[in-house]
């Protein structure tokens, strides 16, 4: 077992977990989730999404979102961009760093992007060379990497070439997804072997919907495989709107609770973190979908 010593977190909650959300939320609202998170200590917050606002409504903010948030020294503040469109837009808001998305299945890609896998790639390849030209980084996500709201399962090989694909065009980072939430550890270390025959252990990330219950259990078959970055959503917010039943991505708050016990270093306050889901749920009247939130807050 070769645990790693330090894990970076990726706090997806103010994209993949908002998204989801049907009420409005106020960009003050959503500016101020993501001020209280990076005061907890985590060091690269995806705080938006540059997609067509028809298809996504709740992210159509995005832009002022970026550009208005404080920027705090050391952060990352990332956003989603499906194509060359979306990246202009990240572009114009001063995003840091943008995130590609494909799939590893061509239904869901469709529902998603509306294009196949083959011509998602084609409309990252103008993203792609803008970004170098402005030494911009570029991470990625492949969905569907462990089954397939339509199509079942997913063949581990065919993830692992998609994800090779993206590493190729220069994608530091590609993020395996469980987008409903389905794996086991058994499946993950499957899926994890395979992408480990073809891209480095250090520029795999994990990316675990928490539909089942397994994502922790998940997430730890990863360290064991010695992946040191890992995707969570504050309070367990989220889902995705094209595959319907999902819920949000596992709870940060769990997984510094879990990284804690372990001895491994996130860098983050955890009371600072529990405070700053327990404000958007208390902004949304949500339940807290963190168990260490729900067991902390109870004890106040
Ligand atoms: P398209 O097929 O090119 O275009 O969209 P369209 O048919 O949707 O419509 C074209 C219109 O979109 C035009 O406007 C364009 O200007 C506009 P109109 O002339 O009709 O007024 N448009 C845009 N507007 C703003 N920003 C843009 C943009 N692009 C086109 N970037 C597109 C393709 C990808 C844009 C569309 O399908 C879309 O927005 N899909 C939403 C996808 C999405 O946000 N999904 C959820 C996030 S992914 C996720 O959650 C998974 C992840 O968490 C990992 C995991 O868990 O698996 C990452
Ligand atoms: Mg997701």
């Amino acid at each position: 077992m070769s645990l790693p010593k330090h894990v970076r977190i990726v706090e997806v909650g103010p994209r993949d977990g908002l998204q989801n959300e049907k009420q409005p939320i106020d960009a003050a609202t959503k500016i101020s989730l993501i001020e209280r998170l990076a005061d907890s200590g985590i060091v690269h917050i995806e705080s938006g999404s540059f997609v067509n606002p028809k298809w996504v409504p709740q992210m159509a903010g995005s832009d002022e979102i970026l550009s208005d948030v404080q920027r705090k020294d050391g952060v990352v503040y990332s956003a989603l961009t499906p194509n060359i469109q979306g990246f202009g837009r990240a572009v114009l808001a001063n995003t840091d760093e943008v995130a590609i998305f494909t799939a590893a299945s061509e239904s869901f890609t469709q529902k998603n992007i509306n294009c196949s896998i083959a011509e998602s790639i084609k409309r990252f390849e103008p993203i792609m060379e803008e970004a170098k030209s402005r030494n911009m980084k570029v991470r990625c996500y492949v969905s569907t990497a462990l089954g397939c709201p339509y199509e079942g399962y997913v063949d581990p090989v065919k993830v692992a070439e998609i994800a090779r694909q993206l590493y190729d065009m220069g994608c530091y980072e590609v993020s395996i997804s469980d987008t409903t939430g389905v794996a086991t550890p058994a499946s993950t270390q499957r899926v994890l072997e395979e992408c480990l025959k073809l891209i480095p252990l250090e520029n795999l990330a994990v990316h675990m919907h928490d539909t089942y219950g397994q994502a922790l259990a998940n997430i730890l078959m990863a360290l064991q495989m010695g992946i040191s970055v890992v995707d969570s959503s504050v309070a367990g917010l989220g889902g995705c709107p094209y595959a319907k039943g999902a819920s949000g991505n596992v709870a940060t708050e769990d997984v510094v609770y879990m990284l804690n016990g372990m001895g491994i270093e996130t860098g983050i306050d955890l009371e600072k973190l529990i405070q700053a889901g327990d404000y958007i749920c208390q902004h949304l009247n949500r339940d807290n979908g963190s168990k260490v939130a729900k067991a902390w807050l109870s004890k106040q």
